[in-house]
């Protein structure tokens, strides 16, 4: 694929890691009342790298700031605070042919393609844009590149002149993966890209992301609340809860033993990868905090069987306990207290 292409820029300086988020945040303003006005910290200081040709899955519950995150690392939206490197480069400090160039390298998949696809455009329009805009390509051999990506990510080259409704959802889904990837990005954030399909079809749609990245190497950010999917998908995971993180690391260390009780309760949910043997599941209980009200102390505390007083007094600082990050102040005592 790369053959008609440029070959990408790949620097040296930034080792492994594509991208590094430093403390990321973002807030926005939000009217409380007639009178006043409150701070919704949709994202508190985020902070994780993202390896090459590796795929990093975000987990948690609904408001979590999963989304928030995906528009501050497609640089849709600046963020608050925090730092935003993206193969080495500070994005905050970059000029606007900068920034340009960086978003080409970072593309993003929606949830819904209906959405996301322009009703009124053809296969062939919505692939030939980034094409015409990006690269010196020549008519021909765009086309000879819609055709070669059409087929990559299984569609028939022949459908090239149909629109979105012409195509089933899977179908669909292929389309807005074929755009994300028609430029070879580096990273692709993909924002709950199977939850919206048919559940038969979301194997496949999964299945293709895994060859894309195999075939291409590319990074992905991969959003979803079915922690079956990041099973699936994942080499390493984060799980966010009110805008921070309560857990990053290696997949497998995570799902055997989970040290956040958040993790935990999210994972005794899924019965069918939390082994069945564990005696103590934890039940999610409530709903999260308003977000403009937050709770002092740890976010999670009105909601953790393992509470005590120092969490509703003290925040727990993200840290190293058996080889991944957690934030629980009693992260030592709940990987192994029902293991
Ligand atoms: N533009 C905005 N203005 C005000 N608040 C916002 C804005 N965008 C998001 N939020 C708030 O930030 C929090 C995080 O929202 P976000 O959409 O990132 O969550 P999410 O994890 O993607 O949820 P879901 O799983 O439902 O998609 C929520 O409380 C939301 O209401
Ligand atoms: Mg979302």
């Amino acid at each position: 694929m790369n053959a008609v292409l440029e070959p990408r820029r790949q620097s040296d300086h930034a080792g492994d890691h594509v991208l590094v988020a430093d403390k990321l945040a973002r807030y926005y303003s939000v009217k409380r009342s007639m009178f006043s006005q409150g701070t919704v910290k949709a994202l508190n200081g985020v902070s994780f790298a993202l390896d090459r040709g590796k795929t990093l899955a975000v987990v948690g519950e609904s408001g979590c700031g999963k989304s928030t995150l995906a528009r501050q690392l497609t640089m849709i939206e600046k963020p608050s605070a925090g730092r935003l490197l993206i193969d080495g480069e500070d994005v905050a400090g970059a000029d606007h042919a900068k920034i340009a160039a960086l978003r080409r390298r970072v593309q993003m998949v929606f949830q819904n393609p209906f959405a996301s696809l322009n009703p009124r455009k053809t296969v062939e329009q919505t692939l030939s844009e980034p094409l015409a805009i990006n690269t010196q390509l020549s008519t021909t051999e765009r086309a000879e590149r819609i055709a070669q990506m059409m087929r990559t990510v299984g569609l028939r080259p022949e459908h090239a002149k149909r629109y979105p409704h012409m195509f089933s959802g899977g179908q669909r889904q292929r389309v807005a993966i074929a755009r994300a990837m028609i430029l070879d990005p580096q990273i692709v954030v993909a924002d709950e890209p199977v939850s919206a399909l048919d559940v038969s079809i979301q194997a496949q749609i999964l299945n293709l992301f895994m060859d894309l990245q195999e075939q291409f190497k590319t990074s992905y950010v991969f959003i979803s609340h079915n922690l079956s999917v990041v099973e699936h998908i994942a080499d390493d995971v984060m799980v966010m809860y009110f805008g921070g993180v309560a857990e990053l690391g290696d997949k497998k260390r995570i799902f055997s033993n989970p040290r956040h009780p958040y993790t935990r309760a999210l994972m005794s949910a899924t019965p069918s990868i939390f082994e069945a043997d564990r005696t103590i599941k934890i039940k999610l209980q409530g709903e999260m905090p308003s977000p403009l009200n937050p709770p002092s102390g740890c976010t999670f505390h009105q909601r953790c069987p393992y509470a005590i007083d120092r969490c509703r007094s003290e925040e727990p600082k993200l840290r190293e306990v058996d080889g991944r990050q957690v934030s629980c102040h009693r992260a030592e005592e709940v990987g192994d207290m029902d293991a």
